[in-house]
């Protein structure tokens, strides 16, 4: 079925128009002889372009939702958003994973509510319409007396997403039918990736969820900055040798790499792994919101999920080796910290890019990571969806 983007494209234009008018009248206060891709004050509070990021970004993005720590049996599911989509991913009792928006088909309630549980059926609360597992519409109370007996139920299930299991254990989803299929989204990072044994990783005994005053593309940015490491986050200073940075950026995905100091070794008495891999850091990054921070004894995963143009919400999780809770808890505590730092940082910039007079200045080498992806995203912002974006299988990943 084709679709008719006309409403999307006509907010564009009107987001493109009035970026232009209040550049233009605010220009001239602060004059930077450079340019700057960086992201700049009306991109952060701007609600229309917030509302075109949901399409445009995340109407076709694969997304973390979780893991396959959750959907061991028949009827475990996890919940989770692709930017402003409710989703829902289920266990089906042929042992393959099926993920539908998470929304009745009547109105707009939500079907299953915990970030993850169990279930034999999914019963709307509020007027009752219930679903199978498979997304299957099975029951309407008194629907012939409500809508007659032909009303055409096989056409009201559960709307389909894509669903990938990457690396034996990650959970990912995608509402665009056209999207490469992950490993192509992810493809620069996927090699070493594959190498990392994350389906040995088990998830530490809880997780960090947190909401914050800032645009989503804030903490991209800053996500992507390898230059302010060194001075927002001094503590790591004497385990990593931060002058030996090196800024990589390819396709959808990111990667910032640390050389640790002699005296810290994170190898974990592993030798399948290449020297860089061993010996240093890599903080990196998958379009539009994910930050892994692998090793070879861990992963951490920090996932910035949109709420408002200035309201954000940071879930982190750490897959590891270890069962030992007291150092799950400090490697917890020192990513609190870290992301703390970050968050502190990034509000302090959100509140002076109220202003629509300031400019930017240019990103350094070390922010080459960050300039990359304002620019994707700004693409995927100016390229409308594809006409027939939704149409197809999901069950191709
Ligand atoms: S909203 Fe679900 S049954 Fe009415
Ligand atoms: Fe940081």
């Amino acid at each position: 079925m084709l679709a008719d983007h006309t409403a999307e494209q006509a907010l564009h234009e009107r987001v493109v128009r009035r970026q232009g008018e209040w550049e233009r009248e605010s220009r001239g206060l602060v004059d930077p002889p450079l340019p700057s891709d960086m992201l700049q004050p009306w991109e952060v509070w701007d609600k229309d372009l917030f509302d075109l990021e949901m399409v445009r970004v995340f109407g076709r993005s694969w997304v973390w939702l979780g893991d396959t720590e959750d959907l061991q049996k028949t009827g475990d599911y996890i919940t989770g958003n692709i930017g402003a989509q409710p989703v829902v991913v289920i266990r089906q009792e042929d042992g393959s994973l099926k993920g539908f928006l998470n929304n009745c088909r009547h109105r707009a309630a939500g079907l299953a509510f915990k970030p993850a549980g169990h279930c034999k059926a999914l019963a709307c609360p509020y007027h009752a319409w219930t679903y199978g597992l498979d997304g299957r519409l099975l029951s309407i109370p008194d629907m012939d007396r409500m809508y007659g007996p032909d009303f055409p139920k096989e056409d009201y299930g559960l709307v389909p997403i894509r669903v990938k299991v990457a690396f034996g254990k990650l959970v990912f989803g995608c509402l665009s039918r056209k999207a490469p299929q992950f490993e192509d989204w992810i493809a620069p990072l996927l090699p070493r990736y594959e190498k990392y044994k994350i389906h040995t990783f088990k998830r530490y005994h809880r997780e960090l969820d947190e909401t914050f005053p800032i645009n989503w593309k804030a903490f991209v940015e800053n996500s992507n900055d390898d230059y302010h490491v060194r001075f927002v986050h001094r503590r790591l200073n004497k385990v990593r040798k931060q002058m030996d940075t090196i800024v990589r950026f390819e396709g959808r995905t990111t990667s910032g790499y640390k050389p640790h100091s002699a005296n810290f070794d994170m190898s974990a008495g592993r030798t399948d792994l290449s020297e860089e891999d061993l010996r240093g850091s890599y903080a990196e990054f998958v379009y539009p919101n994910l930050t892994p921070l692998p090793y070879a004894s861990q992963l951490i995963l920090v996932r910035v999920d949109p709420i408002a143009p200035d309201r954000s919400r940071l879930f982190s999780r750490i897959y590891g080796l270890s069962d030992d809770l007291e150092l799950q808890n400090r490697e917890l505590d020192g990513l609190e910290l870290t992301n703390k730092e970050d968050t502190d940082m990034v509000t302090q910039l959100m509140e002076n890019l109220r202003s629509p007079f300031y400019r930017v200045g240019p990103p350094s080498t070390w922010e080459g990571r960050a300039h990359h992806m304002m620019r994707l995203i700004r693409r995927d912002v100016a390229t409308p969806l594809d006409p027939d974006e939704f149409d197809g299988p999901v069950d191709k990943d």
